[in-house]
């Protein structure tokens, strides 16, 4: 094994949390001068590629184990003062308190102890996607038919598809409830978590039982759901240089069905950058999506995870990968991947981060590079048949995480700085450089983990 696979695989081990003698997660990041305390919590999303690379190397047990645990911690949650008490279903984090004689207790944060105080929406998405992994890589259908796992699912799905005050296929979220968990004017209709419901809507289809009345009502729903989701951002969310043209000339006020611009988007809030950065034969979707309101931001998440769940068409996700290929530098630079382009500079950062210090321009959230993005740009490169991005963004990958120490995040316009606040050993930085590795070495554990059924599945609707 090459050394920079060894020392991947040593933040892994390292990282490994225990309950009453069996592993149920992995911290966020072994690094003992973390700033916050709660990066040596096991955060939900964070699991997901440590949980990725045990399935892959048929070790499901530390998977099961945090499938059942993430679900018994809700018995935990306090009361808010003031609130109904909603089923939050799943935690953004948790972690085991060991007491003096030796006993232990497992605390969980739903946002209630998250700085800022947010909802992690994406939490019960990803459980979800999850579970189906398991089951997949497993052949363990049993372990899904459980009836605490189905009522898992229903949960879910019931808060997801609950009625509120929208008219929208897609979720309606506060900001920051996902990978982004500050402030960043991510709230509203943010891609990353249209994608998720998406790819939870059909993990849901495919593992609720068919032969239990109580599920029935959920599946008709899910698949209605599913048919208006995926038209509508296919339709709406999609900007390539015809639309832009579209978007350019766009009547307003236009009152009634049938209106070409149904959100009454103003033609002058196309931002300046965007006319000339978008490559003619690329395109991508944008990151958010309501009245009066388009994000033109490019967010790299929503984007490959649409890509790997079949979200978007056959033509559309070879438009995304078009994107990267074209604007390798701002995208990609010295390390894959920017979380989001570009970022918010001067009054716009001061107004919509409030001020955040941490969230500057070209650091962090606000247009920093992720390592752990790279195992999603990676299977959707692979997936779409464009192994020459993959193979390219993990040599750039190789070249320094490994002699950096695996920091969490790269400062600067191209990612040339170690993050200034990043920890060090992070451990899904670690993770998705194994899974990389492992992509790109048999190109069918995409399917194990359910990535590419999933895909297959829209191709032929
Ligand atoms: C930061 C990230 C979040 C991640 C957490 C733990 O808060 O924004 O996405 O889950 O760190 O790594």
């Amino acid at each position: 094994m090459p050394d920079s696979l060894k020392s991947a695989y040593q933040v892994l081990e390292e990282s490994i949390i225990t309950y009453q003698g069996r592993p149920i997660g992995t911290v966020a990041s072994h690094d003992p001068n973390a700033p916050a305390a709660n990066y040596a919590d096991c955060f939900v999303r964070d699991f997901v590629s440590s949980a990725f690379v045990y399935l892959l190397d048929d070790q499901p047990d530390i998977v099961k184990n945090f499938l059942e645990i993430s679900l018994k911690v809700r018995d935990t949650q306090e009361e808010i003062e003031g609130h109904q008490m909603l089923p939050r279903v799943m935690p953004a984090s948790f972690k085991v308190i060991t007491h003096e004689d030796g006993s232990e207790e497992l605390h969980a944060d739903f946002g209630d102890r998250a700085i800022g105080r947010v909802a992690p929406v994406d939490s019960m998405m990803w459980w979800i996607l999850l579970v189906q992994a398991y089951v997949h890589a497993t052949g363990d259908r049993e372990f899904a038919q459980r009836e605490e796992i189905q009522r898992g699912i229903r949960l879910i799905m019931g808060i997801c598809l609950r009625d509120r005050f929208e008219v929208f296929p897609t979720l309606l979220v506060p900001d920051g409830c996902f990978m982004i968990d500050r402030r960043m004017s991510v709230y509203g209709h943010p891609l990353e978590i249209q994608a998720l419901f998406y790819a939870s809507l059909c993990a849901s289809v495919e593992l609720l039982r068919d032969d239990d009345a109580q599920n029935h009502p959920i599946m008709e729903l899910t698949a209605k759901r599913l048919e208006v989701l995926t038209d509508y951002v296919r339709n709406f969310y999609w900007l390539d240089p015809g639309r832009l043209n579209e978007i350019h000339r766009y009547k307003t006020e236009l009152f009634g069905h049938d209106n070409a611009n149904m959100l009454n988007i103003h033609p002058e809030t196309i931002p300046d950058w965007v006319v000339d950065w978008l490559p003619d034969n690329a395109g991508y979707l944008v990151g958010n999506l309501g009245p009066g309101r388009m994000d033109f931001r490019f967010f790299s998440l929503g984007n490959l995870l649409a890509i790997l769940f079949g979200l978007t068409t056959t033509d559309q996700s070879n438009k995304i990968l078009n994107l990267f290929d074209q604007r390798w530098n701002d995208l990609v630079g010295s390390m894959p991947l920017k979380i989001l382009y570009p970022a918010m500079e001067g009054r716009e950062w001061q107004l919509l981060t409030g001020s955040d210090p941490k969230n500057i321009p070209w650091s962090y959230h606000n247009g920093g590079s992720w390592p752990t993005l790279l195992w999603a740009f990676m299977a959707a490169a692979i997936k779409m048949g464009r192994r020459d991005l993959a193979e390219k963004a993990f040599e750039v990958a190789k070249r320094r995480l490994v002699q950096d120490q695996w920091p969490e995040y790269y400062d600067g316009k191209a990612g040339r700085l170690i993050g200034r606040r990043a920890n060090f050993n992070q451990t899904w930085s670690a993770t998705a450089y194994i899974l990389g590795h492992k992509f790109l070495n048999d190109e069918s554990t995409l399917d194990q983990l359910a990535l590419g059924n999933a895909f297959k599945r829209k191709k032929s609707r």
